[in-house]
């Protein structure tokens, strides 16, 4: 157990703006820290509104980040930041990409990937990092981790350090308007699940709790709306707020089974990371319900949920998602019953976040919220 008293660290960027057109910021506070050489890492979809940046000096853009993008995706992008020699790394995009140009930032010198994979093993940094979100469901741009995917294995790893920690942050409403509505909503559930993992977790901590509520109000508060109408700027930037809070929970608590469970059906289904982890929410937070009762109680009425019986949660959570659009079936989405025992086994063996569960899982439970999920 924890509790105020229970030590905790959170790191944070330096510089923090907020709101409609502070993406414009990042152009100022690279000015005054005088950074000439400068690489924005990106795609396709977001190239045109580099402009909004600002940007000073000598301007490169790396636009090949692939969504959920995996290890040889990486090293084509590291062997672009070695090529530009940046004093300073802009990642402008999504998870996928600010989780790139993270890891560019430490690893332009000797070591490789497969050296700093896991907590605390990057040596350093060979660059600025500014990170401004154009999705907001991961909260990358709040958190010490990357990720990718092992192009061999198709594990997610995950690299977690000081580090990867950005320099500057810049969250503007105005660039995510083009987020189609599926997307949207998906991540946007992506935000809450990592308030939710981590406020019923074995590692909650009151302070962080604090924020997983603020984020997790704010997405039951701003979701819906931000789906029926993307140029809702308010709303567009109260979810990147909740995406921002669920970033700062994932530090030091992180997620659970939640996210364990949706890792097979990134990797190997390749469902998008926030509709993979849409998918599994309604039966996770209904397993946990009877080990974490009161703060399940929380979020259910957060969220407008019946919470009375497993199955009542179970249904109105996964009414609630479906009725952002989100597809919630895995039948629907490409799953065969096959697939499901070899997925329930490696979900399993995603210790780092299995183990932060508030109830034990075991292989035939996993297995059973795939079922119920299919
Ligand atoms: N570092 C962390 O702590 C952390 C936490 C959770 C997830 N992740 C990782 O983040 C990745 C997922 O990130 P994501 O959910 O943001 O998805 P994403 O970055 O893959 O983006 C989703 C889709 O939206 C598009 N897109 C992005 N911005 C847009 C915009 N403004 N307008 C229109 N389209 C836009 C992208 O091109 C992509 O097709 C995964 O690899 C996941 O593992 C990292
Ligand atoms: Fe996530």
């Amino acid at each position: 157990m924890t509790d105020y008293a229970s030590p905790l660290r959170l790191f944070q960027p330096r510089q923090f703006d907020y709101g409609s057109g502070s993406a414009a910021q990042v152009g100022l506070w690279a000015k005054i820290e005088g950074f000439r050489r400068i690489l924005v890492v990106t795609q396709p979809v977001m190239a045109g509104l580099i402009d909004r940046l600002g940007l000073p000096g000598q301007v490169e853009v790396f636009s090949g980040v692939q969504p959920e993008p995996d290890s040889d995706n990486l090293a084509t992008a590291v062997a672009a930041a070695v090529q530009a020699k940046p004093d300073l790394v802009v990642g402008f995009g999504g998870g996928s990409v600010m989780d790139v140009a993270k890891l560019i930032t430490v690893l332009r010198g000797s070591q490789t990937l497969a050296d700093v994979i896991g907590p605390h093993r990057v040596a350093g940094r060979q660059n600025a990092l500014a990170l401004v979100p154009t999705t907001a469901g991961t909260g990358s741009e709040a958190g010490i981790r990357a990720l990718v995917t092992d192009a061999s294995s198709l594990n997610k790893v995950a690299v977690e350090s000081r580090y990867l920690m950005p320099d500057m942050v810049a969250l503007d409403p105005d660039l995510t308007m083009s987020v189609p509505a599926v997307v949207t909503a998906a991540t946007g559930i992506d935000a809450m699940a990592h308030c939710v993992e981590a406020f019923t977790n074995r590692k909650a901590h009151p302070l962080i709790d604090n924020y997983a509520r603020l984020g997790f109000g704010l997405v039951a508060r701003y979701l819906p709306r931000a789906v029926r109408d993307g140029s809702d700027t308010e709303a567009r930037a109260a979810l990147l707020l909740a995406a921002y809070y669920g970033g700062i929970c994932l530090g030091p608590v992180n997620t659970a089974a939640g996210h364990a469970l949706a890792y097979p059906l990134g990797t190997r289904l390749k469902l998008a990371h926030g509709l993979a982890n849409a998918v599994i929410f309604p039966h996770v937070l209904a397993f946990n319900q009877p080990v974490a009762g009161a703060k399940t109680a929380e979020i259910a009425s957060a969220l407008g949920l019946r919470h009375d019986s497993e199955s009542a949660l179970r249904e109105d959570a996964a009414r609630w998602c479906a009725d952002l659009g989100v597809e919630m079936r895995l039948s629907r989405l490409g799953a065969l019953s096959e697939h499901l025992p070899g997925w329930a086994a490696e979900a399993h063996s995603i210790r780092r976040l299995m183990d932060n569960n508030p109830r034990d899982m075991s292989v035939d439970q996993v297995l059973d919220i795939y079922r119920a999920a299919f």
